[in-house]
Parts: C-alpha cells; sequence; structure tokens
C-alpha cells in the first residue's frame, strides 16, 4: 500500500523522549550500567494503601461497565474536596471538575474543543511537548513564548506582538515548570488573568506538579479572584502518588470549556477505568498521609545531593523548590545535545538536553531526581571524571 503518514504528524518534530529512550535502550542490552536521569518517571512505586483500594474495587463489576465520560461522581467530590483544603477554591464538582486520563489526555485534547484550524495558541518554551503537538493536530497556530533564566522562566505576555494576541485563543502555562523547575506566584497568575480576561484567551494552566514541593505549596491559579472566568487547570495523581501508570487526574475551572473538553473526550475514549477512579479517591483522601510527607522528603535528599555535588564540579544549578527536576547550565561552549549524547556514551548517564525543549533551552540539561541517592552520588562521581 502506498501511504504516507497525516501532515499533521509529519508537522511534529520528533519526541526527544522516545529518541533518548532508544539511546538508553541499547546502552543497557549492551550491558552498561546506566543511570537514568532522562524521562520524569517517578520511580518509586504506587502508595500501598492506593493499591489496596484498588484490590478492594477491581473485582466489582459494577466498576466493569463503561465509565461515565465526565468521571464518576465520588471521584471529582474528593477531587472538589482537595482543591478546597489545599487551595481554599470552592468548585462545584458537577460542572467544573472532570476526570481526566492522566493530565496529558486532557492537555492534548483541550485544543480541539476551544481551538478552531488558524487560531493562536500561546505556548511556553522551553516546555513539555504536548502543549505544541495538541496545538499543530488541531490545526491551530502556535505561537512559542520563549522563557528566559532573565525572565525567571515566565513569559513576558505583555511583549506579545498585538497582532498575535488579537488571533490568540488560549495560552498554555506550567508553574511549577518542566523542565526549568521555576515557579510562580499569586501576584504573577493575578496579571496573567487580568491580561487574558482583557484580550478573551483561555488560560490552560498545568499544575501536574504542584503538589512535589519543599518548602512553599505552590499555588493555583484558580486560586485568583475571577479566574474561572478564563482559566482552567490540569491536576495529576501521576506525581504526588506514583501513579504514573494508572493514567489519572482531573481538570478544574472554567465549565463552559470543561463541558467542551468533555464532549471531545466523549467522542475520543469513554473515560478512565471506574476501580482506577475509586483507588483516585483513595489517595486524594490520604493526600496528608505520612508517606507522602516523606516522598517529599525523598525527592529533597536527592535534590540536594545532586545540586551540591553539581555545584562541586563548578555547574551553574540553583535547587529547585518544587518538581523533582534540576535544571542546570551545561558547560560553558557545550551545547545541550552533546553534552547529552556525551554523557551518556562516556559516563553512561542519561540528562535530556534542553534544546529538545525549545531553543531557549539551549545550553542547559534536564535532571531527573528519579533514583535512589546512592545512585546521584554515583552520577556526580562519574560526571567529575569527564572533561569539557
Ligand atoms: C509538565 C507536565 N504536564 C503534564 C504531564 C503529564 O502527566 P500525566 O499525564 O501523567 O498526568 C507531564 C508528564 O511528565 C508533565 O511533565
Amino acid at each position: 500500500m502506498n501511504w504516507e503518514k497525516s501532515d499533521r504528524l509529519k508537522a511534529l518534530p520528533p519526541y526527544l523522549f522516545v529518541e533518548i529512550d532508544k539511546a538508553k535502550r541499547e546502552a543497557i542490552a549492551a550491558g552498561r550500567d546506566v543511570i537514568n536521569l532522562g524521562v520524569g518517571d517517578p520511580d518509586r512505586p504506587t502508595f500501598e494503601f492506593i493499591v489496596e483500594a484498588m484490590r478492594k474495587v477491581v473485582g466489582d463489576p459494577a466498576n466493569h461497565c463503561y465509565p461515565f465520560d465526565e468521571g464518576v461522581p465520588q471521584f471529582r467530590r474528593a477531587a472538589a474536596e482537595f482543591m478546597l483544603k489545599r487551595y481554599s477554591v470552592e468548585l462545584d464538582p458537577t460542572a467544573e471538575i472532570i476526570t481526566s486520563i492522566g493530565s496529558k489526555d486532557a492537555i492534548a485534547h483541550l485544543p480541539l474543543a476551544v481551538v478552531n484550524p488558524g487560531e493562536v495558541v500561546l505556548i511556553p518554551r522551553p516546555g513539555y511537548p504536548v502543549y505544541n503537538s495538541a496545538s499543530v493536530f488541531a490545526g491551530a497556530e502556535p505561537h512559542y513564548l520563549n522563557l528566559t533564566a532573565e525572565g525567571d522562566w515566565l513569559p513576558d505576555i505583555n511583549a506579545i506582538d498585538e497582532a498575535i494576541v488579537q488571533k490568540a485563543k488560549m495560552i498554555y502555562v506550567n508553574y511549577p515548570n518542566n523542565p526549568t523547575a521555576a515557579g510562580a506566584d499569586l501576584a504573577w497568575y493575578e496579571k496573567l488573568i487580568a491580561w487574558a480576561k482583557a484580550n478573551e484567551i483561555i488560560v490552560a494552566a498545568d499544575a501536574a506538579y504542584n503538589e512535589v514541593y519543599f518548602e512553599t505549596p505552590p499555588p493555583s491559579i484558580l486560586q485568583v479572584a475571577g479566574a474561572k472566568d478564563v482559566a482552567v487547570e490540569f491536576h495529576s495523581l501521576s506525581k504526588t502518588f506514583n501513579m504514573n501508570g494508572w493514567r489519572i487526574g482531573w481538570v478544574a475551572g472554567n465549565a463552559d470549556v470543561i463541558a467542551a473538553l468533555a464532549a471531545v473526550k466523549g467522542n475520543v475514549d469513554s473515560g478512565q477505568f471506574n476501580a482506577v477512579q475509586w483507588a483516585g479517591v483513595a489517595a486524594l483522601e490520604g493526600s496528608e498521609r505520612e508517606e507522602i510527607l516523606q516522598q517529599r522528603k525523598l525527592y529533597q535528599d536527592r535534590r540536594d545531593v545532586l545540586c551540591a555535588g553539581l555545584t562541586k564540579l563548578g555547574y551553574e544549578v540553583s535547587p529547585p523548590a518544587a518538581t523533582f527536576y534540576v535544571w542546570c547550565r551545561c558547560p560553558d561552549e557545550v551545547d545541550s545535545m552533546t553534552f547529552a549524547r556525551r554523557c551518556l556514551a562516556e559516563a553512561d548517564v542519561v540528562f535530556i538536553p534542553g534544546i529538545g525543549f525549545g531553543p531557549t533551552g539551549e545550553g542547559y540539561f534536564r535532571a531527573a531526581l528519579t533514583v535512589e541517592v546512592e545512585r546521584i552520588e554515583e552520577v556526580v562521581e562519574r560526571l567529575g571524571k569527564l572533561s569539557w
């Protein structure tokens, strides 16, 4: 058969994590002792109290039918209660929250629900690649907002060309940020919401890392008065509860945007397995358990070991306040791809080159804190043997 991939698929840059993963697998297959600080996949298992909750519900035939497209009411209620307790944000669980299949599902489907071909989606770079692919799939015109260290890795919304602002339908933002680990405070969110309202732009805020923090808990954009007029926020159970393989999250905020997203999802998936949503209820109800607090401490210890080690070796790095990523400058004059390639080839250490997140990621690499402290010490030792 003579056929070609769709133009929209051809328009995507290669999905970087897949490429890095391939190189890593080849190294492992060759018998090398690879330390993977690449893909941000929590390394610890799902907490036992959640697995136990799943065991109790998985055999119940009531959970074996098609789920509701928008999610079981109990999960949405648990999410609403979590938002109230954690952020003092009041949400109607029937209209202002839907269950998503991980936050990626919602992030990826939202443009199909709210953006027409030719309309602009504002996309931060460096950033999570799905904002771009989702926009391209929807036929939208991506407009990239370059984040820089000087700008605290926040988009300069006032610098966006007026003609672009006029055509813009939506903006993605992500704090705590992947890959830079930067944060946004409520004052910045207030400015963003005021700007979005003035320009009638939907704000799609990705809060996947909001619960992975070390000191001050990051805010929700929905804490801004009137944010629900223009914003939705994506939440994930993946990183908070090590439920990355279970695929569960929720979207909260503007009821019309959520209804539109539910309509898209009703046509492409049939919701998440009810039993997973019930396990999600147990997770959210247990969000202040000791295990969760301990996990923050675990990432903090790993962060401290890596940042201290890198600093000692002369790298320029500042310890992140949230996320399990360390965003570090490459040695002078070394581009990020060369750095990542050499680290894999000569030290068997996987990092993600900053360029993979967009041009302004050049000169940086991202390390995920998803291996034990001893292995991080080993990473530092191996890096110490490389000369640049
Ligand atoms: C910034 C960001 N948003 C969203 C996601 C998606 O996570 P999930 O679909 O597991 O909730 C990821 C995953 O790595 C991420 O880094």
